[in-house]
This record gives structure tokens, sequence and C-alpha cells, in this order.
């Protein structure tokens, strides 16, 4: 039997806002989001006007409200910075509650403190959404690559910063402009200074390297360089020999040492850095992140979505949530399951027939090369509802020629019959290749 979940939102800012709009709409989502209802949110004016709809008896200005409400099983703590956050995450482990937090901050810093609480409490204290907003990787990282002997994490993990530089590439924008619209789309840190210098990407590379290669980082040992001082003749310099500039965060094992302890010895470090245009990094643009992971076996993985933003950051806050939820409901049951490992069937699903997909097309037909074929072809195209994105010709000679066509987005069907119509044009001598074109 399903039980509700009391959730405690500590902040309704750009991610608690995204994460409240989540758990209003459970439809279409996994069935245990139905089970978690937003039980109290801390905001801090409580006449703001706020995009999503909280019962007003829900609010309240005083987070420890919502820590120490009877109601609220997990909290999530969305406030960032250091105080009051870490305090609060403190406080909710104390009182046996698991926690889900989106803080690289108080992370990097007070991880160990707050893992060695929650290790004593018998709760948990997830992070997915730490680094790089939407990305699943501290999840891969603690799990999915856990028989890897990882050598080395670099990535871009900072949305902000690669949004400019990006930006900066590619139409020669403003720096300051860009970042005042980062800030805007709800991308950058309350103090911009975070991103653009760089301790944000560091706090992220500390807490991936501790988790891929297993012990606590220092954090304010980092080498840490950000992206204000890049001066736009660098970026030109480097595209001329080939490289774009990415703000990367690197974290890797090095040739032991012989320290005494047998302590691992790692090279971390943020900085901007030239990355080969044919580097999978290199295509990482925008807002997304990336990041590259390579160990033994797998050799290479690379993750990458969007790095920052409501959407993507509330997507891993929830999933963090779930994970919880399924233990609790591990836990309460008589030898059932945990039901996101188990991930058994929750809906009815059924496969259309194909004449309804819809897709854009790549056709090529052997021809005649003679007057009117091509029109031809463009006009039984019309005549069944296809568009044409782009129509030509090549290899025209005396045995024949080429028409290549691509098409905008169609159905199946009508693709089809667009097809019969024209291999029995005259002139048409063959349908030679169909493929789909994304
Ligand atoms: N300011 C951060 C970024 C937000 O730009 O990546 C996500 O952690």
């Amino acid at each position: 039997m399903a039980t509700r979940i009391g959730i405690g939102l500590l902040g309704l800012g750009t991610v608690g806002a995204g994460v409240a709009s989540i758990l209003n709409s459970p439809e279409g989502r996994h069935p245990l989001i139905a089970d978690l209802e937003l039980a109290r949110v801390a905001v801090r004016d409580l006449q703001r006007s706020r995009p999503v709809a909280i019962p007003t008896d829900r609010l309240t200005t005083d987070p420890n409200e919502v820590v120490d409400d009877p109601n609220v099983h997990v909290v999530v703590e969305v406030i960032g910075g250091i105080e009051p956050a870490r305090t609060l995450i403190m406080r909710a482990i104390s009182a046996g509650k698991s926690v889900v937090t989106a803080n690289k901050a108080v992370i990097a810093r007070h991880g160990e403190e707050i893992a060695a609480a929650a290790a004593a409490a018998g709760v948990y204290v997830l992070i997915e959404a730490a680094v790089g907003g939407g990305i699943p990787i501290i999840e891969p990282l603690k799990q999915s690559l856990g028989s890897n002997r990882i050598e080395r994490v670099s990535g871009i993990i900072n949305g902000t910063t690669n949004y400019i530089l990006s930006r900066m590439a590619d139409e020669g924008a403003d720096y300051h402009a860009v970042l005042k619209e980062a800030q805007e789309l709800g991308y950058a840190e309350a103090d911009p200074a975070a991103d653009v210098d760089g301790h944000d990407a560091a706090d992220k590379i500390a807490i991936l390297a501790g988790l891929a290669f297993g012990g606590p980082i220092e954090r304010s040992a980092v080498p840490t360089t950000g992206i204000s001082n890049l001066q736009g003749r660098d970026v030109d310099y480097a595209t001329q020999l080939g490289y774009g500039v990415k703000l990367l965060a690197v974290a890797e094992r090095l040739e032991s040492d012989g320290d005494p302890m047998g302590s691992l010895p790692l090279g971390v470090r943020v900085q901007p850095t030239l990355v080969p245009k044919d580097h999978p990094l290199a295509g990482v643009s925008g807002v997304n992140n990336a990041i590259l992971v390579e160990g033994d076996p797998i050799g290479r993985v690379m993750f990458y979505g969007p790095g920052a933003g409501s959407g993507p950051t509330a997507s891993a806050v929830v999933a963090d949530i779930l994970n919880i939820a399924g233990i609790r409901q591990l836990n309460s049951s008589d030898g059932g399951l945990d039901p996101l490992l188990a991930a058994s069937s929750w809906r009815s699903c059924h496969l259309v027939d194909s004449s309804r997909i819809r897709q854009r097309n790549y056709v090529r037909f052997n021809t005649e090369d003679a007057p009117g074929v091509i029109g031809r072809i463009g006009s039984c195209f019309g005549e069944q509802g296809v568009s044409i994105q782009s129509i030509v010709q090549f290899d025209a000679c005396d045995e024949g020629a080429e028409i290549v066509v691509i098409t905008h987005e169609v159905g199946n069907g009508a693709m089809q019959n667009a097809l019969q119509a024209i291999t029995s044009l005259p002139g048409v001598r063959s349908l030679a290749a169909h493929f789909g074109c994304f």
C-alpha cells in the first residue's frame, strides 16, 4: 500500500519552483510522484507572486518550521549558499529525515560532515542536482560505473560560463550582455562571480572527484581560474589554430607518489582550456554541460545535457526524491522490491501503425536526364501533401541522373503514397534510397 510522502521544500526560487511544478502535475510521470505531497514550503517573502500555485497555509518564512514539521518526511534544500543551508541540512538529518539538495557549495565544503551525520542517523543525503543540472552523473558514478577503475573525470560543468563562451565564439557577443541574459534565464548563481571565476565548477569537480576516486577532496586546494580575464583575441587565436575554448574542470589519477599512508594522488583543476574541434567536449555549447568519464574497463563515456535552469535541475531533484520514496516503499513493504530498481511496467503502451509516424525523409531516385522530370516529381509530392525542403539533381549524364529530395516532416502514409505515384511517373526509373532524416 502506497503511503503519502511529505516533502518539505526549503526555497522557492528558480529550482524550487521547478520542483513544485513537477510535484503539482504528476500526470504522465512515474506513478511514485503521485505519492509525494508538497507539505511545507519555506519562502523569503509571503507576499511575492509565484509562478506555481501553493496553498498559502503551507508557506512559511521560517525554514525551521519546514524541517520540524511532522508531515515532512523528506527535506529538499534549494536555498543555495553555505548558511543557513548547512545548518538546516544537519537539523533535518538530526530529525531522522532524508535530504535532497542541489547545493554544490555546501556539499563540496561540508560533504564529509554531512555524510557522517547522515550515516549515523540512518538517512540519505542525495545530491544529483548539485552537479550538471539535469544530467544524471552522481548516480552513475555511485552505481552504474561502480565496477570501473576511474582514471579521469573531465568536463564542462558550469552552464553560465559555457553559455557566455559559446555566444562570444559564435556571435562575438558582448561578455556583460550575455552574462545578464544568463542571469535572466536563471542559469547564473546569485553572485555570478561564483560562475565566471570558476568557483562553482571547482565545487562540482571536487564532488565528482570524491565520488569517482572514493576519497574526500580538499575543496580549498583546487586550483581555479575562471573566464573573467579571458580575452576575445585568445578565443580568435584558438579558433584559428583549430581549437575551441572551454572552462574545463578536470580530476585525474596520477602516478603513485609513494605517499606513506597509501593516499591516492590526484590532479584536480578548473581553467580555461583549449579543446580540439574534434574532441567530444568541443561541440558542447550554450547552457549544456558534459562530463567525460574515463575508466577501466569501460573506456570513455560521456554524459551530456542541460547543466542549469529551473526544469533540468528540478528533474534531478525529483529523481532523488523518487529514490528516497522508493526506499521508503521498500522498507514499508513485506518482501517487496524497490519500485524504481525493479522498473516494473506502470501503464499500457502500444505501437501505432507506421503510417501514423511523422518524420523528415531523404529519398534518391534514378531517373532519365530529360526535361520535366524534376517538375513532375515535385508536383507529385505536392499533390500528396508532402512539402519539399530541398531537391537536387546529381550526376546527370547519358545514362541518366540521380535526384535527391529532402522533405519537411510528413506522415509516413502520405510519403508512401507519394513514392508509389512518383515511381510510376515517366522518366523515373527507380527509388534507389529512402531514409529517415532527423
Ligand atoms: N550557476 C550554475 C551554472 C547553476 O551556471 O552551471 C547550476 O549549478
